[in-house]
């Protein structure tokens, strides 16, 4: 019999690598779908569709604000694991749907236990919690024992997440761990966070279909990873004999400015600056054409200015690494990015 696990956030881009990588294992792999107007499984389409994996994968519809839907389905698939990768996810978007971010993030994760607790079934879960509770931090790198100080209602959701996970734990012995999680991105990154968004534009913008990138904080700096390996960290965390909280990083920090620099330096396009601050832009040394502005409305109220995780207990512990590194990482997303641009092309041609 095939174990069983349930991922929340199925269609996201982790839920989307890490059904991959279960299935692959010879996992069940059931899914936790939200009911949208319109087609969300954009991610999973190629498990879905394909009858391989007919025995594979099962999707449900459900909501983390739900919480009758979240009780009935761990009581029909008693799953041996549950990720919990739900979430509204973008910092930005917080400051404007706090109360819903809250809903979700936060009690959305005390409802997923509560199931548990409820269900009294047999199971390990993994949170989702991130690098975001560091927030106003002063110390560097920071790892597990890093005291949190969140700067956005995002954050402050993940925090109470945290927490109930860690109550959770230790009330009921419930199996529960909270992955921390540096910045990790793949071809399947959302198109609205800077890393997706900058190796967008700087492919519509090096194929003529768009004349300027604007973005927010330059100087915000982050470690940024690639996905797919950190999926296998949260695997990784399930397998323990007992339920820690572990830091998944690079170690390695760069700005928003040094990303952009990377990924039209992939496209053979050289960035130079001139201004400051809001009035700062970027231009291509060769034709001296401007092709990155700033627009303030990409500035958040509060920012986290500096992110670098601290991976050595996951290290000795997971036997977990990242491999890939940022250069391979923007390479990567490029490279994508410029497939779909030329495949749609084609696409738009033969209409
Ligand atoms: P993502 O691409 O934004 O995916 C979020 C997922 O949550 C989507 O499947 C989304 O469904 C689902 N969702 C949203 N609201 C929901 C609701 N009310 N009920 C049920 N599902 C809901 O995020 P990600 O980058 O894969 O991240 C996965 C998790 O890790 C998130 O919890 C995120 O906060 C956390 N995290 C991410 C990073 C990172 O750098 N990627 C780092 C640390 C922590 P739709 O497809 O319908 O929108
Ligand atoms: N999204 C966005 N758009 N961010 C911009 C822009 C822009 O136009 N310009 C500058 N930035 C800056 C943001 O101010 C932030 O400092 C940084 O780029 C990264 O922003 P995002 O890519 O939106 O990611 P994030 O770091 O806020 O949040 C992501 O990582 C967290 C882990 O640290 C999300 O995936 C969260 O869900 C995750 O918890």
């Amino acid at each position: 019999m095939k174990k069983t696990a349930l991922i929340t956030g199925v269609t996201g881009q982790d839920g989307s690598y890490l059904t991959e990588l279960l299935i692959k294992k010879g996992y069940a792999v059931h899914g936790l779908v939200r009911k949208s107007s319109n087609f969300n499984t954009k991610r999973i389409d190629h498990i879905i569709e394909n009858k391989k994996y007919t025995d594979s994968f099962f999707f449900h519809y459900g909501d983390l604000t739900d919480p009758s839907s979240l009780n009935r389905l761990l009581d029909k698939v008693k799953p041996k694991e549950i990720y919990n990768l739900g979430a509204q996810s973008h910092v930005k978007v917080s400051f404007q749907i706090p109360d819903y971010t809250a809903q979700v993030d936060a009690l959305g994760t005390l409802r997923m236990l509560d199931a548990i607790r409820d269900t009294e079934i047999d199971t390990k879960f993994y949170q989702a919690s991130t690098s975001e509770l560091f927030g106003k931090t002063s110390d560097s790198p920071q790892n597990e024992n890093t005291p949190f100080y969140p700067r956005s209602p995002y954050g402050v959701a993940k925090l109470y997440a945290y927490w109930i996970v860690v109550n959770y734990r230790e009330a009921y012995d419930i199996f529960a761990c909270n992955g921390i999680l540096f910045n990790h991105e793949s071809p399947r990154r959302g198109r609205t966070f800077v890393t997706r968004k900058i190796t967008q534009a700087a492919c519509k913008i090096s194929e003529g279909m768009q004349d300027v990138l604007y973005l927010g904080n330059l100087d915000a700096k982050r470690d940024w990873g690639y996905a797919p390996e950190y999926c296998l960290g949260m695997w990784k965390m399930l397998q323990k004999s007992n339920p820690k909280d572990y830091v998944l990083a690079t170690g390695k920090t760069f700005s928003v400015r040094q990303f952009v620099e990377i990924a039209f330096k992939v496209l053979n396009i050289k960035i130079k600056w001139k201004g400051s601050n809001i009035n700062e832009e970027g231009y291509n040394s060769k034709t001296n054409k401007v092709l990155v502005k700033i627009d303030k409305d990409y500035y958040r109220p509060t920012e986290v200015n500096i992110l670098k995780g601290d991976f050595s207990k996951a290290e000795k512990e997971l036997d977990w690494r990242p491999k890939t590194d940022l250069e391979q990482l923007i390479k990567l997303m490029v490279e994508s990015d410029m497939e779909k641009l030329r495949t749609e092309a084609v696409y738009r041609q033969k209409k």
